[in-house]
Protein backbone atom coordinates (compact mmCIF):
# COMPACT_ATOMS: atom_id res chain seq x y z
CA UNK A 1 0.00 0.00 0.00
CA UNK A 2 1.42 3.65 -0.38
CA UNK A 3 1.17 6.03 1.75
CA UNK A 4 -0.81 8.40 -0.62
CA UNK A 5 -3.09 5.86 -1.03
CA UNK A 6 -4.35 6.39 3.16
CA UNK A 7 -3.64 8.72 5.57
CA UNK A 8 -3.09 7.61 8.82
CA UNK A 9 -3.42 9.30 12.40
CA UNK A 10 -1.86 8.57 15.54
CA UNK A 11 -5.53 8.29 16.89
CA UNK A 12 -6.32 5.54 14.64
CA UNK A 13 -3.63 3.37 16.33
CA UNK A 14 -5.55 0.48 18.22
CA UNK A 15 -2.71 -0.19 21.04
CA UNK A 16 -1.29 -3.91 21.21
CA UNK A 17 1.61 -2.94 23.70
CA UNK A 18 1.55 0.43 26.09
CA UNK A 19 4.79 1.50 26.99
CA UNK A 20 4.88 0.26 30.45
CA UNK A 21 4.13 -3.28 29.16
CA UNK A 22 7.37 -2.90 26.47
CA UNK A 23 9.47 -1.27 29.55
CA UNK A 24 8.46 -4.11 31.59
CA UNK A 25 8.93 -6.78 28.96
CA UNK A 26 12.51 -5.37 28.03
CA UNK A 27 13.40 -5.83 32.02
CA UNK A 28 12.66 -9.70 31.89
CA UNK A 29 14.59 -9.72 28.62
CA UNK A 30 17.56 -8.25 30.30
CA UNK A 31 17.72 -10.48 33.31
CA UNK A 32 17.60 -13.26 31.51
CA UNK A 33 20.57 -11.44 29.23
CA UNK A 34 22.44 -10.51 32.55
CA UNK A 35 22.14 -14.59 33.84
CA UNK A 36 23.45 -15.81 30.49
CA UNK A 37 26.28 -13.51 29.61
CA UNK A 38 27.28 -13.00 33.51
CA UNK A 39 30.75 -10.72 33.18
CA UNK A 40 31.75 -11.64 29.55
CA UNK A 41 31.68 -8.80 26.68
CA UNK A 42 28.97 -8.29 24.27
CA UNK A 43 28.80 -6.71 20.84
CA UNK A 44 25.20 -5.50 20.97
CA UNK A 45 24.50 -4.98 17.10
CA UNK A 46 21.55 -2.64 16.65
CA UNK A 47 19.72 -2.72 13.18
CA UNK A 48 18.89 0.60 12.40
CA UNK A 49 16.78 2.05 11.65
CA UNK A 50 14.03 0.08 13.58
CA UNK A 51 15.64 -1.63 16.56
CA UNK A 52 16.92 1.75 17.74
CA UNK A 53 14.64 1.90 20.63
CA UNK A 54 14.31 -1.04 21.84
CA UNK A 55 17.97 -1.05 21.41
CA UNK A 56 18.92 2.12 23.74
CA UNK A 57 16.10 0.73 25.96
CA UNK A 58 17.71 -2.79 26.75
CA UNK A 59 21.02 -1.78 27.02
CA UNK A 60 20.67 0.04 29.95
CA UNK A 61 19.55 -2.29 31.74
CA UNK A 62 22.58 -4.96 30.85
CA UNK A 63 25.59 -5.12 33.47
CA UNK A 64 28.20 -6.82 31.23
CA UNK A 65 30.96 -4.78 29.70
CA UNK A 66 29.54 -4.26 26.01
CA UNK A 67 29.67 -2.53 22.67
CA UNK A 68 27.42 -0.75 21.03
CA UNK A 69 27.35 -1.43 16.58
CA UNK A 70 25.12 0.16 14.14
CA UNK A 71 24.02 -1.04 10.95
CA UNK A 72 21.39 -0.25 8.52
CA UNK A 73 19.35 -3.06 6.54
CA UNK A 74 16.31 -1.99 4.67
CA UNK A 75 13.92 -4.80 2.91
CA UNK A 76 10.43 -2.85 3.09
CA UNK A 77 10.73 -0.19 0.97
CA UNK A 78 7.55 1.72 -0.07
CA UNK A 79 5.00 -0.80 0.80
CA UNK A 80 3.54 -3.07 4.20
CA UNK A 81 4.40 -6.14 2.91
CA UNK A 82 8.42 -7.59 2.51
CA UNK A 83 9.88 -6.86 -1.13
CA UNK A 84 12.01 -10.20 -0.56
CA UNK A 85 14.99 -7.80 -1.11
CA UNK A 86 17.38 -7.18 2.16
CA UNK A 87 19.61 -3.98 1.19
CA UNK A 88 22.93 -3.29 3.02
CA UNK A 89 22.31 0.43 3.64
CA UNK A 90 25.19 0.18 6.43
CA UNK A 91 26.87 -3.18 7.26
CA UNK A 92 30.17 -1.86 8.42
CA UNK A 93 31.21 -3.94 11.64
CA UNK A 94 34.23 -4.21 13.37
CA UNK A 95 36.46 -7.83 14.01
CA UNK A 96 33.95 -9.88 15.89
CA UNK A 97 35.95 -12.52 16.00
CA UNK A 98 36.07 -14.59 19.40
CA UNK A 99 33.60 -12.44 20.02
CA UNK A 100 29.76 -12.64 21.93
CA UNK A 101 27.03 -11.06 19.10
CA UNK A 102 24.25 -10.57 20.19
CA UNK A 103 21.96 -8.70 17.23
CA UNK A 104 18.98 -6.59 18.10
CA UNK A 105 15.81 -6.19 16.25
CA UNK A 106 12.75 -4.63 16.36
CA UNK A 107 10.50 -7.23 14.78
CA UNK A 108 11.00 -10.73 12.56
CA UNK A 109 8.72 -11.37 9.75
CA UNK A 110 9.81 -13.46 7.07
CA UNK A 111 13.04 -13.70 8.54
CA UNK A 112 14.73 -12.77 5.30
CA UNK A 113 16.26 -9.59 7.34
CA UNK A 114 17.56 -11.60 9.86
CA UNK A 115 18.92 -14.30 7.49
CA UNK A 116 20.82 -11.95 5.62
CA UNK A 117 22.29 -10.49 8.91
CA UNK A 118 23.31 -13.80 10.55
CA UNK A 119 24.58 -15.37 7.52
CA UNK A 120 26.67 -11.87 6.62
CA UNK A 121 28.29 -12.50 10.41
CA UNK A 122 28.84 -16.26 9.93
CA UNK A 123 30.69 -16.10 6.63
CA UNK A 124 33.03 -13.38 8.05
CA UNK A 125 33.81 -14.28 11.44
CA UNK A 126 34.17 -16.96 13.71
CA UNK A 127 32.12 -15.55 16.44
CA UNK A 128 32.18 -16.94 20.14
CA UNK A 129 28.82 -16.89 20.26
CA UNK A 130 25.94 -15.41 18.29
CA UNK A 131 22.46 -14.40 19.29
CA UNK A 132 19.24 -12.81 17.96
CA UNK A 133 17.08 -10.58 20.32
CA UNK A 134 13.91 -9.56 18.65
CA UNK A 135 11.14 -6.93 20.36
CA UNK A 136 8.26 -8.78 18.27
CA UNK A 137 8.22 -12.00 16.35
CA UNK A 138 5.31 -12.05 13.69
CA UNK A 139 5.67 -15.64 12.78
CA UNK A 140 3.02 -16.09 10.15
CA UNK A 141 4.51 -14.90 7.04
CA UNK A 142 7.91 -16.44 7.81
CA UNK A 143 10.06 -17.69 4.81
CA UNK A 144 13.08 -19.24 6.65
CA UNK A 145 14.29 -21.58 9.32
CA UNK A 146 15.34 -18.33 11.90
CA UNK A 147 13.87 -18.21 14.95
CA UNK A 148 15.18 -15.61 17.32
CA UNK A 149 16.50 -16.71 20.67
CA UNK A 150 14.80 -14.03 22.91
CA UNK A 151 11.48 -12.16 22.10
CA UNK A 152 9.44 -9.66 24.09
CA UNK A 153 6.19 -10.25 21.56
CA UNK A 154 4.34 -12.28 19.57
CA UNK A 155 1.85 -10.81 17.11
CA UNK A 156 -0.09 -12.02 14.06
CA UNK A 157 -0.60 -11.10 10.82
CA UNK A 158 -0.89 -7.39 11.37
CA UNK A 159 1.38 -4.20 10.19
CA UNK A 160 2.38 -3.10 13.62
CA UNK A 161 3.98 1.02 14.22
CA UNK A 162 5.62 2.82 17.10
CA UNK A 163 8.37 2.32 19.77
CA UNK A 164 10.65 2.76 16.75
CA UNK A 165 8.52 0.40 13.50
CA UNK A 166 7.47 2.60 11.06
CA UNK A 167 5.01 3.21 8.36
CA UNK A 168 6.92 5.18 5.54
CA UNK A 169 8.89 7.04 7.85
CA UNK A 170 6.83 7.89 10.97
CA UNK A 171 5.25 6.83 13.95
CA UNK A 172 8.75 5.41 15.13
CA UNK A 173 8.74 8.11 17.91
CA UNK A 174 5.50 6.88 19.70
CA UNK A 175 6.52 5.09 23.02
CA UNK A 176 3.76 2.17 22.60
CA UNK A 177 3.39 -0.32 20.17
CA UNK A 178 -0.25 0.01 17.67
CA UNK A 179 -1.53 -1.10 14.88
CA UNK A 180 -4.54 0.40 12.11
CA UNK A 181 -7.63 -2.28 11.31
CA UNK A 182 -6.98 -2.60 7.66
CA UNK A 183 -3.85 -1.78 7.02
P1 LIG B 1 11.60 -9.50 7.42
O1 LIG B 1 12.86 -9.44 6.61
O2 LIG B 1 10.41 -9.83 6.55
O3 LIG B 1 11.69 -10.44 8.60
O4 LIG B 1 11.28 -8.07 7.94
C1 LIG B 1 12.05 -7.50 8.85
C2 LIG B 1 11.98 -5.99 8.79
O5 LIG B 1 10.79 -5.47 8.18
C3 LIG B 1 11.94 -5.52 10.19
O6 LIG B 1 13.25 -5.33 10.67
C4 LIG B 1 11.13 -4.26 10.13
O7 LIG B 1 11.99 -3.18 9.94
C5 LIG B 1 10.22 -4.45 8.96
N1 LIG B 1 8.85 -4.88 9.39
C6 LIG B 1 8.33 -6.10 9.38
N2 LIG B 1 7.06 -6.13 9.85
C7 LIG B 1 6.78 -4.86 10.18
C8 LIG B 1 5.62 -4.22 10.76
O8 LIG B 1 4.58 -4.83 11.08
N3 LIG B 1 5.73 -2.88 10.96
C9 LIG B 1 6.84 -2.15 10.65
N4 LIG B 1 7.94 -2.71 10.12
C10 LIG B 1 7.91 -4.05 9.89
MG1 LIG C 1 14.19 -3.86 11.45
Amino acid sequence: MQVKDMEIKKEDLKILFTAEQIQHRIKEIALHLNSIYKDEEVYVVCVLKGAVMFAVDLVKYLKMPLKMEFIRLSSYGHSTTTSGKVNAVDISLPDLNGKNVLVVEDIVDTGLTAKFLLDFINNNFKTKTTKFCSLLDKKCFRKTQIEPDFVGFDVDDKFVIGYGLDFEGHFRNIPYIGHVENL
